[in-house]
């Protein structure tokens, strides 16, 4: 494994390089994608196989142009309607952290997508990984570059700590992905939308564009790990145990040795402090955002996971954000950290 900078050079480099079929883990604004070409059949195994990923959890798929969008996506197949909303999302949010599920080209192959007619597509935010995306064939398959079941990568440093020779080049953005939580990913092919995973893009900005979209498929969690494979319970999860809870059961609740805290902001952390009764420095407490900002908070919530997995603590209790705009992607990553 070689890491590489963002210049041009190495960019080139890279894009070679996944011409010949070969793995290259990339920066985005949400989090490390982990990319081959979306075209070639054993580029997308090494995937799967790279991640230790189940063969019938779909990728998605990274273009850098609205051109390439047909290249992997039938909108023809689509009805009018969806076709006109599916238009007006792209404008809107593209480049951004939405990924739309669209019915496939044939030209995909069966096994990125996991066998279904559909591929989730998205267009990212990051001027390296539009480069990289242009320099080689305009459409990379890239899951979050993490083994599958761990928390997203969010440096550098966590792929190379975490898949290390499984990938053949990091592209180093230098610091921290922006948004920090993974796309929206939001189903536009079937009859009625509906967000098949909470992310980067608030359902609030989707809806008022195009009206109420579903959270969540209409036979709950069961039929969305169906429609959606990836969503099972388990997911994005840290080695050390983890609570999800309230700010009231924290406040309850006596810390014990080994335990971490992680508050949702600043006054929160401070009251708890102060109901305990216990000093700044007794318990390691860390917090997603200073003044509750839900932005800040997603972006900061893998990194300080991964930060807080190293520290060798029996568990660690997280207190849910508000529920609305970033919060729901954040609760959703924490409640999946929490399922084991
Ligand atoms: O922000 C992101 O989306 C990152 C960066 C790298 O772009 N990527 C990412 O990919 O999070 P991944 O593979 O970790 O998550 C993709 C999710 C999975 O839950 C998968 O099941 C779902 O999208 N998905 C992909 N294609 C699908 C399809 N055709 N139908 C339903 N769900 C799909
Ligand atoms: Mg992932």
């Amino acid at each position: 494994m070689r890491i590489l900078s963002v210049s041009d050079e190495d960019l080139r480099l890279a894009a070679g390089a996944l011409f010949g079929g070969k793995l290259v883990a990339f920066p985005t604004e949400t989090v490390y994608g982990l990319g081959g070409d979306a075209f070639n059949v054993s580029a997308l195994a090494r995937i799967f196989e790279a991640k230790n990923r189940p063969r019938f959890d779909p990728l998605i798929i990274h273009i850098a142009s609205g051109e390439d969008l047909e290249m992997v996506a039938d909108l023809g197949a689509l009805g009018r309607a969806a076709r006109k909303k599916v238009d007006i999302l792209r404008r809107a949010f593209w480049p951004g952290p939405l990924s739309m599920i669209l019915p496939k080209k044939p030209e995909v192959p069966d096994l990125a997508t996991s066998g279904l007619a559909t591929a989730a597509v998205r267009m990212p935010d990051h001027p390296a990984a539009q480069k990289l995306i242009r320099y080689s064939t305009g459409a990379l398959a890239a899951p979050s570059a993490n083994p599958f079941g761990y928390l997203s990568p969010t440096r550098a440093e966590h792929v190379r700590e975490q898949l290390g020779d499984r990938v053949d080049f990091i592209i180093d953005g230098g610091g921290r992905c922006a948004v920090g939580v993974e796309s929206t990913v939001l189903d536009m092919a079937s009859s009625r939308p509906w967000i098949c995973r909470p992310g980067g893009c608030p359902r609030e900005a989707i809806e008022a564009l195009i009206g109420p979209v579903a959270l969540g498929a209409e036979g709950g969690e069961e039929s969305a790990a169906r429609l959606s494979p990836g969503l099972i319970k388990s997911h994005y999860a840290p080695r050390t145990p983890l609570v999800l809870t309230s700010r009231a059961e924290l406040s309850v609740q006596p810390p014990r040795a080994g335990e971490g805290f992680l508050f949702f902001d600043t006054p929160s952390r401070a009251a708890w402090l102060q109901d305990a009764g216990i000093g700044a420095g007794d318990f390691p407490a860390r917090t997603l955002s200073g003044w509750g900002d839900l932005v800040e908070a997603a972006a900061n919530l893998f990194d300080i996971l991964h930060e807080m997995d190293g520290l060798g603590l029996s568990l660690i209790r997280a207190e849910e954000a508000p529920s609305f705009g970033l919060g729901l992607a954040i609760n959703d990553r924490l409640r999946r950290a929490a399922a084991r």
